[in-house]
């Protein structure tokens, strides 16, 4: 038999392709949804994923900002933060899981303390992204920092920025990245005159609309 005649189960000269004999779908762990007396939630955790629900007309809607209270708990999505919201929400643990691992600002292995996203996207690359990138990975080294490459954050108009604990800085040199890790993990002010957050309104500009 020629090695390209059918299928690898009938072709002895093939590896048998184990989707021929057990289908393309994934085993799955099926743990049922836990019980909360099983999981152990704390109270706060509880009470702001139920109020996450009430937000939306289906509770699967919450299951990322469910996960963003679970990673600020813990650090990053642990699995009994996962089964502590799973028995909240009334899902099963893969339920979670499967959403915690497709988003990149969720975290399914422990982290750093800190983290620091740099825009790479178009608009920060021209303007030294990949720099700015490569010096937070230097400074970070070895720190309690988690330090990533992101795509655009929405914030091109400071380009090159980044985010750092959930705050916008830019545009930025890639000589402040330095400091601005010193600051981090002094506990001061990261780069102030830097912040997305200083800067004034559009509408509080000569001209605007206020
Ligand atoms: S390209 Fe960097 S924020 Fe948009």
């Amino acid at each position: 038999m020629s090695p390209v005649d059918g299928p690898g189960i009938f072709n002895p000269n093939l590896p048998v392709d184990q989707a021929v004999t057990e289908g393309r779908v994934p085993p799955r762990r099926e743990e049922g949804i836990p019980e909360l007396h099983e999981v152990d939630c704390p109270p706060q955790l509880k009470e702001k994923i139920e109020a996450l629900m009430a937000r939306y007309p289906d509770r699967r809607s919450a299951s990322i900002p469910a996960l963003w209270a679970v990673q600020e708990l813990y650090g990053w999505c642990t699995p009994e933060g996962i089964r502590q919201a799973a028995a909240v929400m009334r899902f099963t643990p893969a339920d979670l899981e499967s959403v915690a691992s497709f988003y990149d600002l969720l975290h399914t292995e422990p982290v750093g303390t800190h983290r620091v996203e740099v825009c790479t996207n178009i608009s920060c690359w021209m303007r030294g992204g990949d720099e700015l990138l490569d010096a937070f990975r230097a400074a970070g080294d070895g720190q309690d920092i988690f330090v990533t490459g992101f795509e655009c954050l929405g914030a091109c108009d400071i380009a090159p920025m980044a985010s750092i604990d959930q705050r916008y800085y830019g545009p930025l040199e890639a000589a402040e990245a330095q400091t601005a890790i010193e600051q981090l993990l002094a506990g001061q002010e990261v780069l102030p005159e830097k912040a997305l957050i200083a800067r004034p309104l559009a509408a509080d500009l000569p001209g605007g609309s206020s």
